[in-house]
C-alpha cells in the first residue's frame, strides 16, 4: 500500500504523515528531505545553487544515511531545497530512490510536492493537505520563535508565499493537486484533528 501526501510548506503534512505512518505501521519518507540534503551538500561544500552541474552532481552521490542529519530542518535550508528542486536534473536524479522506497513491503507513506502526480501516480491513497497562507505561516513563526529564531510575521508570510509561488510555478513537476487527490484542509484543525480526518479519508478510499 502506497500513501501520498502532498501540499505547500507548514501544512502540517509532515507530522500527518509520520503519524499515520506510525499509527498503520508502513515505512515513511519525508521526500522534502532529499532537496533539503542536495542544497545542504553543495552549500557546504561552498558551491552556488545556481551552479546547476555541482547541484547536479550532489543529487547524483547523495547519501540517504544523511537524511537524519538535524542541519536539515535550519531555516534557510527549505528555501534553497525549494531552489534545487526546480532543476529538472536534480529532481530525476532523486526519483528512482523514492519509486524503490515507495515500493517497500508492506507499504509506506510518502510526503512532498509531487508525490500524488509524479513519483507515485497509482498510490493507492492519495492526500493534498493545505492550509491557508496566514495560517501556515502562523504556525512557522510559532515553531520558529520557540527555537529562538528571530523572524517578524510578516516576513515569515512573505517566505510562505514565495515558496508556494516557486514550488507551484516551477516547470518541473511543480507542486500540484492530483486530479484524484482528496483535499485536507487543516486551517481550521489542529494535528488531532487532522490526523482524525486523514484516517477517514484513508479508510474509505480502502473499502472502496
Ligand atoms: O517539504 P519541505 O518543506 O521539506 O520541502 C523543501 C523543498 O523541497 C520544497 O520547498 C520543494 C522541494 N520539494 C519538492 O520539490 N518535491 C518534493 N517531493 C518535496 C520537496
Amino acid at each position: 500500500m502506497i500513501i501520498a501526501i502532498d501540499g505547500p510548506a507548514a501544512s502540517g503534512k509532515g507530522t500527518l504523515a509520520r503519524k499515520i505512518a506510525k499509527h498503520l505501521g508502513l515505512h515513511y519518507l519525508d521526500t522534502g528531505s532529499l532537496y533539503r540534503a542536495v542544497a545542504r551538500d553543495a552549500l557546504s561544500r561552498g558551491f552556488r545553487l545556481d551552479d546547476t552541474w555541482a547541484v547536479v552532481a550532489m543529487a547524483r552521490s547523495l547519501d540517504p544515511a544523511s537524511l537524519d542529519d538535524a542541519g536539515l530542518r535550519e531555516p534557510g535550508i527549505g528555501e534553497a531545497a525549494s531552489r534545487v528542486a526546480g532543476i529538472p536534473e536534480v529532481r530525476a536524479a532523486l526519483l528512482d530512490y523514492q519509486r524503490h522506497f515507495a515500493a517497500r513491503p508492506p507499504g509506506t507513506v510518502l510526503d512532498g510536492r509531487d508525490i500524488g502526480t509524479v513519483v507515485c501516480p497509482d498510490a493507492d491513497v492519495k492526500m493534498f493537505v493545505t492550509a491557508t497562507p496566514e495560517e501556515r505561516a502562523r504556525r512557522r513563526f510559532l515553531e520558529r520563535q520557540a527555537a529562538g529564531v528571530e523572524m517578524t510575521y510578516e516576513d515569515t508570510l512573505q517566505l510562505i508565499r514565495d515558496r508556494d509561488a516557486r514550488d507551484a510555478g516551477r516547470e518541473s513537476a511543480p507542486m500540484r493537486r492530483a486530479d484524484d487527490a482528496d483535499l485536507l484542509d487543516t486551517t481550521e484543525m489542529d494535528i488531532e484533528a487532522a490526523f482524525d480526518a486523514a484516517v477517514g479519508l484513508i479508510k474509505r478510499k480502502i473499502s472502496q
